[in-house]
């Protein structure tokens, strides 16, 4: 398909097409078609409708491509990455503070070459492609090689995505280390040359408090003042040791969450990584500053920094995001994040629907980043990034799958059992991005 032509797929189709303020209330707004099709147009999302209804309003001569026993969904979205810890998925044995000395710093090191950073961002694109996701907000390295070489691979696919270089001036190795006014300059250099331009945006990126002076914070408040739309992307709340310590650096504030408050760093384009460990009054500051949350599971398991209260978001009016938090995640699989998902609110007795996961991945994913005016779902006008999924894909995902009552329990059993052989396609601006035959892009 070329990226002006108009065309049709035809196939099951599942997504949500409203917001949601309240978990039971997503399954009204889901909109499964089991024999649909999705016409686009210019890379856009023009209806999407039943095929008896559509077939005889099709345009003359549109092309129809048939995916008919797959399951298309919108693509994917990654609210918290790190595209530099690809690397270094699965180090052995730390917690938070020691994982970051022991294996995250010395990998990051790498990222001051610029030919390091071209050949891992190509190859982080891919795995994102192969696994369905279609946007992302991203952390580079303290280095603008590596954001630069990030954007330019990104510009090249037509990716929707949102990254930023690490903002640092302490408590890190020298060699990751910048100062204040460093980082202010190079920062301000990367939003002019990047955000906005075509699909990408720029997020102000203060890696944690601990690696944070007070100078550094206030250079990024002046960034935010200075270019508004831009997001801020950090962490918040992961570990308990981190906590104490962001306490005894900052004695002054009130908690860990007052520290990016005071700077003025909460807000509707604020994420925040984790929040696990939060006092009531961060969880309402989070609430009043309509900021948002990126839920790790994967992450928080293998880092075992704890489990994050997902009826407490909801209760708090908080949106929220998945993120894969490579590397400390262990996969790049939204599907199988998402089963993660389901266990984290196993052991604290909480149901995870599939309407709700599915929710968090595509539309919900799209409201924590502000991009749900573009991107989360089939509503004409919006940016026909999507995935074609194989439900099949291996024998027992294909006996499960035909052993599912209703569309509920085929969503359930795609979180538990999919991975990326159940991607088979990735579609990024109505063009295919990526196929699983081939194993290459499109
Ligand atoms: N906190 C500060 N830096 C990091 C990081 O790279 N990964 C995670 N999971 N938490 C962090
Ligand atoms: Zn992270």
């Amino acid at each position: 398909m070329s990226a002006t032509e108009t065309y049709a797929i035809r196939s099951s189709f599942f997504d949500i097409t409203a917001t949601a303020s309240d978990p039971q209330k997503i399954e009204q707004q889901a909109r499964y078609i089991e024999d649909g099709l999705l016409l686009i147009n210019a890379g856009k999302v023009v209806s999407l409708r039943p095929w008896l209804e559509a077939e005889g309003a099709l345009p003359i001569a549109c092309p129809v491509l048939d995916r008919r026993g797959s399951l298309i969904v919108p693509g994917f979205i990654d609210c918290h990455i790190h595209y530099p810890q690809t690397e270094m998925v699965g180090a052995f044995g730390e917690q938070l503070l020691s994982w970051l000395e022991n294996y995250t710093f010395p990998t990051e090191g790498q990222y001051h070459s610029a030919e390091h950073a071209a050949a891992m961002s190509e190859f982080f694109l891919q795995q994102l492609l192969s696994n369905g996701t279609t946007s992302a907000l991203i952390f580079g390295t303290v280095h603008p090689e590596s954001v630069e070489a990030l954007f330019q691979a990104a510009e090249r696919r037509e990716m929707r995505i949102i990254a930023g270089k690490v903002m640092m001036d302490r408590n890190a190795p020298d060699y990751l280390l910048e100062s204040a006014e460093q980082s202010y300059q190079q920062t301000r250099a990367l939003i002019q040359r990047w955000h906005k331009r075509g699909r990408l945006g720029y997020a102000l990126t203060p890696r944690f408090a601990p690696t944070s002076s007070p100078a550094l914070l206030e250079k990024v408040t002046q960034l935010h003042q200075e270019f508004p739309d831009t997001w801020i992307h950090t962490h918040l709340a992961e570990n308990p040791q981190e906590v104490a310590w962001v306490k005894k650096l900052f004695p002054e504030q009130a908690g860990y969450l007052d520290v990016y408050h005071h700077y003025q760093l909460t807000g509707p384009r604020s994420v925040f990584a984790h929040c696990l460990h939060l006092q009531p009054e961060e969880w309402r500051c989070l609430h009043h500053t309509d900021s948002a949350i990126a839920f790790c599971p994967t992450s928080n398991l293998f880092l075992g920094s704890g489990l994050f209260n997902l009826q407490r978001s909801w209760q708090e009016q908080i949106k929220i995001g998945i993120g894969t938090d490579i590397g400390a995640g262990t996969t790049f699989n939204l599907l199988q994040t998402l089963g993660e998902a389901y266990k984290v609110g196993q052991l604290q007795h909480y149901k995870l629907h599939a309407s709700e996961a599915f929710y968090h991945a595509t539309l919900g994913g799209a409201r924590a980043l502000s991009l749900d005016h573009l991107i989360g779902n089939f509503m004409p006008g919006k940016e026909a990034d999507f995935v074609v999924l194989q439900p099949a894909a291996t024998p027992l995902q294909k006996m499960r799958w035909h052993n599912s009552r209703d569309i509920w329990e085929k969503l359930f059993v795609l979180m538990t059992l999919g991975d990326d052989r159940t991607i088979a396609e990735t579609w990024i601006n109505g063009q295919c991005a990526w196929r699983q035959q081939h194993g290459e892009r499109a």
